[in-house]
């Protein structure tokens, strides 16, 4: 077995025996760190960090430099994949995602092609090559992309919005519409994830960030439906784990294992014990600290901590991670505690596993 698949992270993924519970961080590479923000002012903005190669990787490994963190997380971003279908992506300092060219019309739509993976999308693949030869095996690395709905959503409106009102408007006024274009998109997501998996992620996981805002039918028929799509159309190298994490997905966790992920990211609104229960020995869990709690003292961190880890009990299975991404003014000795403390306080909950001797 290689060396990676026994890493503490795809061991838990697997529900194996783990020494300790592993953690990583979303948007572990990102603003709250101060050596990313000088790479972000020598590369000049956020694009062109995601669209060099080099920088990319450089970008990736800075957390894992300063914290010993299970997993690293390609340095890019879910919009790649619209901004090379042509609509433009920028961002407005303070302001997020903007497009230059948004989805007005069904003739936008219908003219949108699909990226070429090994040509429009190809510095995302060199990123993930150059960080493999980087990190020679140290930890796993994440793949990711975003959910159709979650992109469509952005495309639709053109700029952030916290209700995305465009989309939910097409929704109820031209159903197929919306249809055609979540399928495209599927099948460019469904490209793109093979290509990085094909480059070398170990795992890769689809953020349905926006989901959450539908009712349970419209999220089955609007999101859930194509993210499955994505995920039985992968050609898992040595079976590559799926991780799908939908904001605000609490309910649908039954609906989230149909689909055929291997584990189910949630937010802190969850109970980590009765969504234990709920998905028994057939997924394993990710989260779900409420990153508001790195604002706190440390005390108040490994507290949390320890709660939560008790929450989900003794026993792998559980990926340590917080319900959404970590802000951009918390204090990285804050996130040095909190990496420190999952791996100190979980050891216990692992003392009566087998480690190393795989599942019984
Ligand atoms: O997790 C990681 O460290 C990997 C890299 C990553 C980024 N974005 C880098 C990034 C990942 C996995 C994402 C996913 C992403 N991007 C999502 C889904 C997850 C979520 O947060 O819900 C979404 C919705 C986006 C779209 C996006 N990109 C937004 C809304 C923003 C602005 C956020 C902000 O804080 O201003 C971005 C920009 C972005 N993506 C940054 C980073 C580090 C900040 C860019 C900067 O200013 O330097």
């Amino acid at each position: 077995m290689s060396q990676i698949k026994n890493s503490r992270f795809l061991r838990a993924i697997r529900r194996e025996p783990v020494d300790a519970t592993p953690i990583w961080i979303m948007r572990q590479a990102g603003r709250y760190l101060p050596e990313y923000r000088a790479l972000r002012q020598k590369a000049g903005s956020f694009m062109t960090l995601c669209k060099t190669p080099e920088l990319a990787c450089q970008a990736t490994l800075q957390p894992l430099a300063r914290f010993s963190l299970d997993a690293a997380i390609l340095f890019s971003d879910i919009l790649t994949i619209p901004d090379a279908m042509g609509l433009g992506l920028y961002f407005k300092e303070g302001e997020g995602p903007h497009f230059t060219h948004p989805l007005r019309h069904a003739r936008d739509i219908q003219q949108l092609s699909l990226p070429d993976p090994e040509t429009e999308l190809r510095y995302v693949l060199d990123a993930i090559r150059m960080i493999q030869h980087e990190l020679a095996e140290k930890v796993p690395l994440i793949g990711f992309c975003g959910s159709p709905f979650t992109l469509a959503s952005y495309m639709i409106e053109g700029k952030p919005n916290k209700s995305f009102p465009m989309i939910h408007n097409m929704l109820k006024k031209e159903p197929q519409v919306l249809h055609q274009l979540l399928d495209k998109l599927a099948c460019a997501i469904s490209l793109h994830l093979n290509a990085q998996i094909a480059a070398g992620a170990n795992v890769v996981m689809i953020f349905d960030t926006w989901g959450g805002l539908l009712n349970t039918a419209d999220y089955q028929e609007y999101s859930l439906r194509y993210v499955q799509q994505i995920i039985e159309s992968l050609n898992l190298v040595e079976d590559t784990p799926v991780i799908l994490f939908t904001k605000g997905g609490g309910d649908w966790l039954e609906l989230m294992m149909q689909a055929g992920c291997d584990v189910i990211g949630v937010d802190w609104l969850v109970n980590l014990a009765d969504a234990r229960l709920q998905v028994g020995s057939k997924v394993a869990l990710q989260g779900n600290m409420d990153p508001a709690i790195l604002y706190q003292s440390k005390e108040m961190i490994c507290a949390e901590v320890d709660r939560l880890l008790a929450e989900y009990g003794s026993g792998s299975g559980h990926i340590f991670n917080l319900g959404h991404g970590i802000p951009q003014d918390v204090s990285p000795d804050n996130v040095a505690v909190l990496v420190d403390a999952v791996h100190s306080y979980s050891r216990r909950l692992h003392e009566g596993d087998q480690y190393g001797r795989g599942t019984f």
